[in-house]
């Protein structure tokens, strides 16, 4: 807990705010033909949750693009590294996303799928940092917006550390200073 600053949003405060998205989401796609695609390895928490708060049946693939290394700041590259195991035309696509920050890795993600001609594509992300935006990516449902702090936990990490905790929590300085 040393190496954490302070608590930003705990577990009942993820829970319930999981559990409306699900809600929401059901609703949007009661006859829809949803595919959760989770962008690894970030949002696998969030989409393990959110898939059981979703009520509506659900399918789920994963994709893992790289866009920053062991530092805090994004290094503006996107790089493939796991496709998607199959096809997604006709599919409805919902983006599942632990934070976007820059918007460089869902913007790269939309173009990429987008030519791959599924019915719709919309986005959800549990934390939002509006201020950090560098490409115009509007979620279609967004959990929490937060402030510019850097944020581990709940699957978020650190230099790969971090993801399990429980909670989301701001990282103190002092773990990553010199390391930007
Ligand atoms: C993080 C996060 C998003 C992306 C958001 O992924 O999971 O995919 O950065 O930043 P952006 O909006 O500036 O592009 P990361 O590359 O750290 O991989 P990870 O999910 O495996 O931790």
């Amino acid at each position: 807990m040393t190496d954490i600053q302070r608590v930003l949003l705990d577990e009942n405060q993820l829970a319930q705010r999981v559990k409306e998205l699900g809600g929401e989401i059901s609703q949007d796609y009661a006859d829809g033909d949803l595919l959760l695609l989770g962008i690894l390895k970030g949002s696998v928490m969030f989409l393990a949750d959110l898939a059981r708060a979703i009520t509506v049946p659900v399918d789920m693939d994963f994709i893992a693009v790289s866009s920053y290394g062991t530092g805090t700041s994004t290094s503006g590259q996107v790089r493939l590294l796991k496709d998607l195991e199959g096809p997604i035309e006709g599919r409805d696509l919902l983006i599942v996303e632990d934070i976007i920050d820059s918007g460089l890795t869902l913007s790269y993600l939309i173009d990429v799928l987008k030519s791959r001609q599924p019915r719709s594509i919309k986005v959800v992300v549990l934390l939002d940092k509006p201020e950090r935006r560098k490409e115009n990516v509007v979620p279609d449902y967004t959990g929490f917006q937060i402030p510019d702090e850097f944020v581990v936990g709940y699957g978020l990490d650190y230099a790969e550390q971090y993801r399990s905790l429980p909670y989301v929590g701001v990282l103190s300085p002092s773990v990553y200073i010199g390391n930007e």
